[in-house]
């Protein structure tokens, strides 16, 4: 039962067949979490900006963005799964809550500049901006994804854009050439030791040396940033006392693992070894031209790289589960401060109480994971942990599958009573009959 429009941040929009954006995803929408500035997810997002001195700063983009802003400009192929109903929150065809923070890379580095006369992107106070060449989004994001303790559909990510006129990189290249020898550069050097193979070429427009000076500046740039943040986390567990006085890693070796993009190329995953462990730090590489000529700037080549806000703040702050950056409890906002960075200390755990649901899936072949995550988000809120599917099998006669999934239910802030979370469960049940279309076993 789809309304006739929604209303997101004021506007209403109308809806259609692709409409599959639920009231509690809308209800995230307006919590601004950036924009208060004890909230762990804003502290973080502070000390980011504040490494990049030089470029422009956003975190108040709205986060309706169109199909073209989200995909089309960024080159996703039509077939792209990441424009599926399943994984992405439409308002309707054409308009979606972005996926991602690279949503906005075109209309930024258009802003102010005019092609035949006409405006490009959205200017910035209408007038031309030529800080654009270099920049940081930090928004909030939405995608249909799992429930458990690190997912959550609506996040927040850090984009960062640079750009150089081409003139500049070969002037800077024509010096280390004279003072090395023939392409001898450092950069040159760097490029032999990183993969950019078939799979990860770099592109037609661009010569093996720009590309290299790009992702030197690109990976200097972001080993700095990501050694600055986790010595800050490590002094924060030092003072908390989870590590001794003395402890803790001094030294954070990155890799660059081979990625794809549809907006970069060559590209990367960047990983840090951070306590005994590679994390998957973020997506990262060289622009595809496409987008800067689009741009108005066909002069200018950049790289760029985009992360999650949630997983850093979590091992900064030792925040454990994803719910929490969202909970209105005064016990988790009372406990940090703008610009510093501190260990949560956390509050008693409630009991959490598990339900089993098993149904067969329509005849139809028509059921997804995520229509089942959406519907317990809407019907549960935040008492949802988490839902795994704990079985499935197909019945050997009629070839009909079943399922069995597993919900936990556990409030972040109070004791729930058995028959507050029954009648939940009935509620989920019978919705998904209602809405889902399985058969109850
Ligand atoms: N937008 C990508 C994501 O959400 C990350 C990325 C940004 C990758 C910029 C490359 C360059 O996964």
């Amino acid at each position: 039962p789809v309304p006739e429009t929604l209303s997101v941040l004021g506007v209403t929009h109308a809806t259609d067949g692709w409409t599959n954006t639920t009231q509690a995803i809308l209800d995230k929408t307006g919590r601004r979490l950036l924009h208060q500035p004890s909230h762990p997810l804003a502290i973080l997002k502070d000390l980011i900006f504040d490494e990049f001195p030089d470029f422009a700063h956003y975190d108040s983009l709205d986060p309706v963005v169109s199909a073209y802003q989200n995909f089309d400009s960024l080159g996703f192929a039509q077939d792209h799964p990441g424009r599926s109903k399943t994984d992405t929150y439409y308002i309707n065809r054409d308009t979606l809550l972005r996926t991602h923070t690279s949503a906005h890379q075109l209309q930024l580095l258009a802003a102010g500049k005019e092609r035949n006369g006409e405006l490009l992107g959205r200017a910035k106070n209408g007038v031309a901006a030529p800080e654009n060449e270099r920049f940081l989004v930090a928004a909030d994001v939405y995608r249909r994804d799992e429930i458990d303790a690190s997912h959550y559909p609506a996040f927040h990510q850090m984009e960062g854009v640079c750009t150089f006129s081409r003139n500049e990189v070969r002037d800077q290249l024509c010096k280390t050439r004279d003072a090395e020898g023939p392409i001898a550069s450092s950069a040159a050097r760097l490029l032999d030791t990183t993969e950019i193979g078939a799979s990860n070429p770099v592109q037609p427009e661009h010569s093996a040396e720009e590309a290299a000076v790009l992702a030197e500046h690109m990976k200097r740039t972001m080993n700095r940033m990501v050694v600055r943040i986790l010595t800050k986390a490590v002094e924060a567990q030092r003072s908390s006392g989870a590590l001794p006085a003395e402890g803790g890693q001094a030294e954070f070796p990155v890799r660059w693992i081979d990625a794809q993009f549809p907006f970069t190329s060559p590209s990367w995953e960047m990983e840090v070894l951070f306590q005994g462990e590679w994390l998957e730090i973020c997506g990262c590489g060289v622009m595809k031209q496409t987008i800067l000529n689009d741009a108005g700037t066909p002069g200018r080549i950049g790289w760029a790289f985009g992360f999650g806000l949630e997983r850093l703040a979590m091992l900064l702050f030792g925040i454990s589960d994803i719910r929490l950056f969202w909970s209105s409890d005064p016990r988790f906002a009372q406990q940090f401060s703008p610009g510093q960075i501190n260990a949560f200390r956390p509050f008693s755990r409630y009991p959490s109480c598990t339900k089993d649901v098993s149904f067969w899936l329509p005849a139809s072949g028509d059921f997804h994971e995520n229509d089942l995550m959406d519907l317990v988000r809407e019907v549960a809120g935040d008492l949802v942990e988490s839902v795994r599917r704990i079985d499935s099998f197909a019945h050997p006669k009629t070839g009909k599958i079943s399922q069995c999934f597993r919900i936990t239910y556990c409030s972040m802030d109070r004791n729930v009573t058995n028959g507050e979370i029954n009648a939940i469960q009935e509620r989920v049940r019978s919705d998904m009959v209602g809405r889902l279309g399985v058969s109850l076993r």
